[in-house]
This record gives structure tokens, C-alpha cells and sequence, in this order.
């Protein structure tokens, strides 16, 4: 079976005073049924700005060269209507911060169930089951009470739970999570990189994770590719990455890691 997702050449462009800047240069890396595979880059490497590509999320003014493929079907230059029937449903993405991407004005129960009705089945009777299901799959308790409240009503780690039971309502094929754990303290990170770990596995969904810190790329990631300023430096399976590192700056990241690869995978 082909790939899931397979990035060629991609090269974002914003236009500045100063002419045009390309803020991505020539990435390409592939996501296999099945697979989770972690980008890592300091901060401002293009991390964020790869990840809303294959959205379909760029900001205004943007361009990009290359090609995006899902499934097969080119995604770059795809008109926003069809993008927007994609995401949620073969696509999703979990963003850093879960508060700026919820609603304060609606239960979590709603946005979890707009999201299902708009995709798949309209019955509202079926969308509450399915949201308290779904939030009793990312280890919520009380899920038949939590669904009625509002997101300010959550601590951090569950908002990212909540986010994640949002973003998996249906199924989607790719998951992409942008530094999900950065905002959480260290106990509630581990959780939170188990919790999608054990939900990839069980949904055979296919996974990019992003990430500052390898450390958590080495407990969560079968394949690496490293950006540096918008340039890829290095990419290939985690082990090849950690053991051989053609680039100084990966071999940087990896002096820097504080041990607790152990904590995290235990
Ligand atoms: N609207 C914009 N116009 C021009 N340049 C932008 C715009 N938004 C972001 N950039 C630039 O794009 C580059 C990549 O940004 P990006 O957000 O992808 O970085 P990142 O790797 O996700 O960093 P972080 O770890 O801080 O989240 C940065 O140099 C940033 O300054
Ligand atoms: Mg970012």
C-alpha cells in the first residue's frame, strides 16, 4: 500500500519589505500508514508553517511550491471549500495551545459534537453519545458530566484531552500535533505523549508530532527529520538519527537532551 502522506520539495514563501523569504526550503518526508514521525528544529525552523501547509491552513500572503500528497491526492492549491471537507474528517491537527483553539463559549461536549455532525452523522442524539465516548477514550472521568462544561473549566492537561478526543472524533487517517506537551508540566506531558501513543496504535492513524525537544521524539517517533532556518537537515529512522547524525546541529540537540527518555517511556 502507498504512503499516507508524502511531502516533496515543499518551499513556503511569505512576501516581506525586503522581497519575498522563503521560511520552508525543498522538505520532503513521507508518513506511512501507521507511523508516527517527528520534526524537531529550534525555534522559527518552519516547524509550525510545514504542519499548517499540509492543512491548508497557511496564513494569508503565503505561497508554496512542491507537493503535499494525502492518500494519494494532491492537497496544495486545493480550493478552501474542498480543504475544509478534509479537515477534521482524513486530516486533523492538535495545536500548543488547546485554550486559544476552543470556543470559551460553548461546552467541550458541543465543539466535539460539531465537529462529528459536520463529517459524519447529523443526529444529535448520536453526537452526545459519541463526544462522551470520546472523551472517556482520552481518560477523562466523569465524561457523562464533563461533556456539560466549558473549556475554562478544565485544567491544561485535560483541555489538551479534550482536544485530542476532538481531533480523533473521526477518524482521521493523519494526525498532525504541533508541540502538543510544550505548555504542561513535566508529570502531564508523559501522560498526555502515552495517551496518543496508545490512541495511534489502537486508530492506525498516522502521526507527525512536532517538537523542540528530541528527547520525546526518541520515546514517541520511528522516523526524524530535523529543520534548521526553514532547511532540512537531516532525515531518517529515529535510530539512524540518534546513532549516526550526519549534522552538527543534531548532534547539538542530542548533547542537550536531559535523561529522561526512561520517565517518558515507562
Ligand atoms: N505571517 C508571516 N509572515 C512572514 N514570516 C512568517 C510569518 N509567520 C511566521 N513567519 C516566519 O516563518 C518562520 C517559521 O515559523 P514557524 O512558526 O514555522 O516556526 P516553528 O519552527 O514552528 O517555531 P516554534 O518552535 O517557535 O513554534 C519564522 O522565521 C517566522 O518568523
Ligand atoms: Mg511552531
Amino acid at each position: 500500500m502507498s504512503d499516507l502522506l508524502v511531502v516533496e520539495d515543499l518551499t513556503i514563501t511569505f512576501p516581506t519589505t525586503r522581497g519575498p523569504v522563503d521560511v520552508v526550503k525543498d522538505v520532503s518526508f513521507t508518513v506511512g500508514r501507521d507511523e508516527t514521525v517527528g520534526i524537531v528544529g529550534e525555534s522559527g525552523s518552519g516547524k509550525s508553517m510545514t504542519s499548517l501547509a499540509i492543512m491548508g491552513l497557511l496564513p494569508k500572503g503565503a505561497r508554496t511550491r512542491g507537493s503535499v500528497r494525502l492518500d494519494g491526492a494532491e492537497l496544495l492549491g486545493r480550493p478552501d471549500r474542498e480543504l475544509r471537507r478534509l479537515r477534521g474528517d482524513q486530516m486533523s491537527m492538535i495545536f500548543q495551545d488547546p485554550l486559544s483553539s476552543l470556543n470559551p463559549y460553548y461546552t467541550v461536549g458541543l465543539q466535539i459534537e460539531e465537529m462529528y455532525r459536520a463529517h459524519r452523522d447529523k443526529s444529535r442524539r448520536n453526537a452526545r453519545r459519541v463526544a462522551i465516548e470520546a472523551l472517556a477514550q482520552v481518560g477523562l472521568p466523569e465524561p457523562e458530566r464533563r461533556v456539560d462544561h466549558y473549556p475554562h473549566q478544565f485544567s491544561g492537561g485535560q483541555r489538551q484531552r479534550v482536544m485530542i478526543a476532538m481531533a480523533l472524533v473521526c477518524g482521521p487517517k493523519l494526525l498532525i500535533a504541533d508541540e502538543p506537551t510544550t505548555a504542561l508540566d513535566v508529570t502531564v506531558q508523559a501522560q498526555i505523549l502515552r495517551l496518543l501513543a496508545d490512541l495511534r496504535r489502537s486508530s492506525g492513524t498516522g502521526m507527525v508530532f512536532i517538537t523542540h525537544d528530541l528527547a520525546v521524539i526518541s520515546s514517541i517517533a520511528t522516523r526524524v527529520l530535523v529543520l534548521r532556518r526553514g532547511e532540512q537537515v537531516e532525515y531518517g529512522t529515529a535510530e539512524q538519527v540518534f546513532a549516526e547524525p550526519r549534522h552538527d546541529y543534531t548532534r547539538m540537540l542530542l548533547d542537550s537532551i536531559p535523561r529522561i527518555d526512561d520517565e517518558v517511556s515507562a
